[in-house]
């Protein structure tokens, strides 16, 4: 799925109707990932979840983050875990399992079904991208946390770690985005967004046209090639990625090599130089 159809309604609807996409994404992590923790330990291990809280998780998926982590589950006095798709429910209640204190619930984050102030917790982990109406999404988030609630909320970037595989040393491990504003009412505005970077300036100024570059992020392309990927770890070079990218997609990414003449402007249009974006190197 491309990044323009991330937030697709039918798209989103259709890519989660089963886990079958996503437990290959978790399983390509599992098996490529530099981190030996993993992301998601890493991730459950910054909840501060203490005796007696109530916590309800948005867009869990398979549950798979909560697996082995009985001890958090056990402190909650009720955990929710929801999704919008029915089969993630399934699989995640097969991961997880049956317990007194924990229910499975069927939301759309747009429109969750719990009064004001009913969690100490609500986690959402990479999948705000996928609302069409996120200022909806927020603020229902907002309005069932408790006031000294706290909102967990990560996004993806790690793919591009993987990438080759190599220590994130080089701006073809970002995400990168060159196009018209994100913002639907300020189509005038061209955006640029690299790592934390984020950038708008005025279309006018732009000298690089915006049409010929994709939203880049893997993430957002569950075909990426699993033999690719190995040519690239064996080779340790990422040119084995860019050269299948450039032969199955007439949109060019602004991180190959081969378009850096154009980074280059991009960068200078928005007043950055190669350096911002690579000391954004993952420390
Ligand atoms: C990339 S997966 C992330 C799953 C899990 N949070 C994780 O970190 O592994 C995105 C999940 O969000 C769910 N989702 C997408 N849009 C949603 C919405 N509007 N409301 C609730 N869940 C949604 C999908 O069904 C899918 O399970």
């Amino acid at each position: 799925m491309k990044m323009g159809s991330s937030n697709d309604k039918d798209a989103v609807q259709e890519q989660y109707a089963s886990s079958k996409s996503l437990d290959i994404r978790l399983n390509f992590h599992n098996m490529y990932s530099t981190n030996r923790m993993g992301f998601g330990p890493w991730l459950v291990s910054n909840y501060e979840i203490t005796e007696g809280m109530k916590v309800l998780e948005i867009g869990t998926g398979t549950g798979s983050m909560w697996v082995g982590h009985d001890d958090l589950i056990t402190k909650c006095d009720k955990i929710v875990l929801s999704d919008f798709s029915e089969g993630m429910l399934e699989t995640a209640k097969k991961n997880v399992g049956e317990r007194e204190n924990v229910e499975y619930k069927q939301i759309n984050v747009q429109n969750i079904p719990y009064e004001d102030s009913s969690f100490d917790i609500v986690i959402a982990n990479m999948m705000l991208y996928h609302v069409p109406d996120i200022n909806k999404a927020v603020s229902e988030i907002r309005r069932v946390l408790k006031d000294e609630g706290v909102f967990y909320n990560v996004l993806y970037y790690g793919d591009f770690d993987i990438i080759g595989n190599l220590s994130s040393q080089s701006i073809n491990y970002y995400p990168m985005m060159y196009g018209r504003s994100i913002s639907a009412l300020d189509r005038d505005k061209i955006c640029f967004s690299c790592g934390k970077i984020y950038r708008e300036c005025d279309l006018s100024v732009a000298v690089v046209d915006t049409s010929i570059y994709t939203n880049n992020s893997i993430a957002f392309e569950p075909t990426v090639d699993m033999a690719v990927i190995a040519s690239c770890i064996r080779t340790d070079s990422n040119e084995p990625f860019w050269d299948n990218k450039r032969k199955n997609t007439n949109k060019k990414d602004l991180r190959d090599p081969l378009n850096h003449k154009d980074l280059d402007k991009v960068l200078n249009t928005f007043g950055l130089t190669k350096n911002d974006i690579t000391d954004l190197n993952c420390s």
